[in-house]
């Protein structure tokens, strides 16, 4: 089998995920510009979830729900229930669980976040194909698939008017229908699994908006950078087929922050240290001067990535790896009392205590290790400071006297003092 097209691997992410849990309950809200906003106190609450209708007014996460609403008057707002004082992602949560359930049915996944898993879906691609005589697809089963990098674009030297007024629908289909026929009836070719995995995808997002009421968008590809990658190139509620023969042309002009883990650190010390933006400017370096500036084994991850190769496995997992919660005080809203302090980590202590039960009732599993951060005023990222120690017992009053022990340390003002 061709080098780097081994797999087939998928990554569906629900569209404006919260919007759509509102959504459903209340469904007034549908089709309609609305956000999901948590907190009232401060500019009418900050938006956390976007419906399409609201971005084509240029409302993003983060906005504050007043200044929302200076862009797009009609803007409806979905509040986060809260309890204890913090919000309570409850709903969210819960309905992440129906989704997983459904894309289950279809195939082994990995849980990757509240609203998107991968799914190596090689095996069930090699079945079908098995039963796939023809070695032909028919377009019909893949109604909102697009491929990207077709149709093909024109020679420049030919004439590409009448292309350029089509509308998206001629393009997406014509761009399938081509792609198709250049992998179809070639015994053997890598390109057509994508195709059967990208008919399976439209089966299991069928079965998820037919069991849960929700849309969402996936990518299809031959590892999960390019799924992930691929899944955000369509939305919503379309997907996405990345062959590898469209990763050149892709990545001359896509910024490295794109990648799934570049969006940080290392994603910006590389275009520090190299002097490039975008992800098809690495392929310019040597391996080995890659590995000399990133190390053997990131080297060797980038100098593959940059040509759309990377050997991640999705790993069966369908539940969360930890059970956390948290609250920020900005401000001049942060702690200074020994007692808010042991307040607020009796609140936290508590929804903890309720969702780790929960699991264990739920998944027969105990959690062994708390751990605990906390970020001082003035710090930049969202926890400066973790220590973790042993957890015996699902129990508030116990995690919350252990949480503050732990934290105490950095006091500054003595132990003995209220502040
Ligand atoms: N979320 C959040 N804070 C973040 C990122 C995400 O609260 N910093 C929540 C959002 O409210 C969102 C869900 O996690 O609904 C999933 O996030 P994401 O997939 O990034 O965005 P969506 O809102 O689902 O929008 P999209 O259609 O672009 O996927
Ligand atoms: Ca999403
Ligand atoms: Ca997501």
């Amino acid at each position: 089998m061709d080098y780097g097209k081994e797999r087939v691997v998928a990554l569906v992410d629900m569209d404006c995920f919260y919007v759509q849990v509102e959504q459903r309950l209340n469904p007034a809200l549908k089709n309609t510009p609305c956000v999901v906003a948590q907190y009232k106190t401060w500019k009418g609450g900050g938006i956390i979830a976007v419906s399409y209708e609201a971005r084509a007014y240029g409302v993003t996460r983060n906005m504050w729900a007043d200044d929302a609403k200076k862009l797009c008057p009609d803007l409806q707002v979905a509040r986060v229930r809260e309890s204890r004082g913090k919000a309570d992602l409850t709903h969210y949560r819960d309905a992440s669980v129906e989704v997983i359930e459904v894309m289950s049915r279809f195939a082994v996944i990995e849980r990757a976040s509240i609203d998107e898993a991968y799914m190596d879906l090689t095996s069930a691609v090699q079945q079908r194909l098995k039963s796939l005589t023809d070695q032909q697809i028919d377009p019909q089963l893949l109604k909102t698939t697009h491929v990207q990098g077709y149709p093909e674009p024109p020679p420049h030297h030919e004439e590409s008017a009448p292309d350029a007024a089509t509308d998206k629908e001629e393009q997406r289909s014509k761009g399938l229908q081509q792609w198709l026929c250049s992998v179809s009836g070639v015994d053997g070719c890598a390109e057509l699994q994508l195709a059967v995995g990208a008919v399976i995808v439209e089966e299991m997002r069928a079965a998820v908006e037919e069991h849960t009421g929700f849309r969402c968008s996936a990518g299809i590809s031959h590892n999960k950078v390019l799924a992930k990658l691929a899944c955000g190139l369509n939305k919503p509620n379309r997907q996405t087929i990345l062959p590898l023969d469209s990763i050149p042309e892709l990545f001359n002009s896509l910024p490295i922050s794109k990648i799934r883990n570049l969006g940080g650190k290392l994603g910006a010390s590389i275009t520090e240290m190299l002097e490039v933006e975008n992800m098809g400017e690495l392929t310019r370096f040597s391996q080995a001067q890659l590995e000399q500036h990133f190390g053997d084994k990131t080297g060797q991850w980038l100098y593959d990535l940059c040509r759309g190769i990377d050997f991640e496995p999705v790993k069966p997992r369908q539940l969360p790896k930890s059970i956390g919660c948290s609250k920020n005080f900005p401000g001049k809203t942060s702690l200074v009392t020994r007692d808010q302090v042991q307040h607020w980590l009796y609140q936290l202590a508590l929804e903890l205590q309720e969702r780790l039960t929960k699991d264990r009732e739920m998944n027969g599993r105990v959690a062994k290790q708390l751990t605990v951060g906390i970020r001082q005023l003035g710090d930049k990222k969202p926890s400066s400071f973790s220590r973790c120690c042993a957890l015996a017992r699902y129990d508030a009053t116990k995690i919350s006297s252990d949480s503050f022990a732990i934290i105490k340390s950095l006091n500054t003002a003595g132990n003995h003092q209220a502040a």
